[in-house]
């Protein structure tokens, strides 16, 4: 596995690998992997012929400064995990690598979907996400990009981006990896302690009720989002930013599940921000039943 900070060498070894005939698979992340980063490479190994990943801790995308300087860097367990996973290229860039001109004036709107759930609890944080993957995804060139849906408004916001512009990337989705109780992995989760994580679940478990909920009947968003606030509303350590149950495509929040709809939670728990969700599968015959 080649490591470099060098965007040009990025370009140059990408490139290569397209005129040797093979696909190139890109994972971005922002390093402190875990399982659900070790999935996302898997499914670019099994897919493409070259898999570059880039570790990036993107200044852009974080409002509180001290919310950047608590995220984990663990570079030397971050390289071993790419390299086992099979990773051909390791892009490590200092932020004097990715901006050397400093912070970038022109950067990406992310449209409405940008300023709900996530976006108006965090403003300008999907501007940053976006301006990044944008500047990667010209750095790599044309790949298919592996997201976890874990990160559901991000994915849809990514895929926006590169269908509105025409960005030659498909943005693929893999489903969220969980621990055996149901908790997502998060690079956040370390940060909990023992009782937080605990508390941690009852984000899982409102979403899982929601879920199960729908698969019993239940249409009316109204209900999902009462239940869901209320399961983690009585977990003292959870403090409660948001319940969504939207439409998948507009992100609008929907009174009635009778299409693709996906439940979002966000939570404080403790220190630590957490957010999952889940995808409503609602079974258009029940409506006949
Ligand atoms: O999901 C992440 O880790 C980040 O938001 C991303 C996509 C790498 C952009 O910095």
């Amino acid at each position: 596995m080649e490591v470099t900070g060098s965007a040009a060498r990025v370009r140059d070894a990408c490139d290569a690998a397209r005129s040797g005939g093979a696909t190139v698979g890109f994972v971005p992340t922002m390093g402190a992997l875990h399982a659900g980063h070790r999935a996302l490479l898997d499914r670019a190994r099994s897919e493409c012929g070259f898999v570059a990943m880039s570790i990036f801790v993107n200044p852009l995308q974080f409002g509180e400064a001290r919310d950047l300087a608590a995220y984990p860097r663990t570079f030397e367990a971050d390289h071993g995990v790419a390299e086992r996973a099979g990773c051909d290229l390791l892009f490590a860039p200092d932020g004097a690598d990715m901006f050397p001109n400093g912070r970038p004036e022109v950067t990406v709107d992310p449209g409405p979907i940008g300023g709900r759930l996530e976006g108006a609890s965090r403003p300008d944080h999907f501007r940053g996400v976006l301006s990044v993957v944008a500047q990667l995804f010209h750095l790599v060139g044309p790949c298919r990009a592996y997201f976890g849906e874990k990160d559901a408004q991000q994915l849809a916001l990514i895929r926006r981006m590169v269908h509105d512009l025409d960005v030659p990337a498909e943005a693929i989705g893999c489903p969220t990896v969980r621990d055996p109780d149901g908790l997502a992995v998060s690079s956040r989760n370390v940060r909990l302690s023992n009782p937080e994580r605990a508390a941690a679940l009852s984000l899982s478990r409102a979403l899982a009720a929601a879920a199960n909920a729908v698969g019993q009947g239940e249409r009316s968003a109204d209900v999902l989002r009462a239940e869901m606030a209320r399961r983690i509303g009585a977990e003292p350590l959870a403090r409660l930013d948001y319940v969504a149950v939207v439409d998948e495509r507009t992100w609008e929040e929907v009174t009635e599940i009778g299409g693709p709809a996906r439940a979002l939670v966000a939570a404080r728990v403790g220190d630590v921000r957490l957010i999952d969700n889940v995808a409503l599968v609602w079974d258009g015959d029940q409506a006949a039943r």
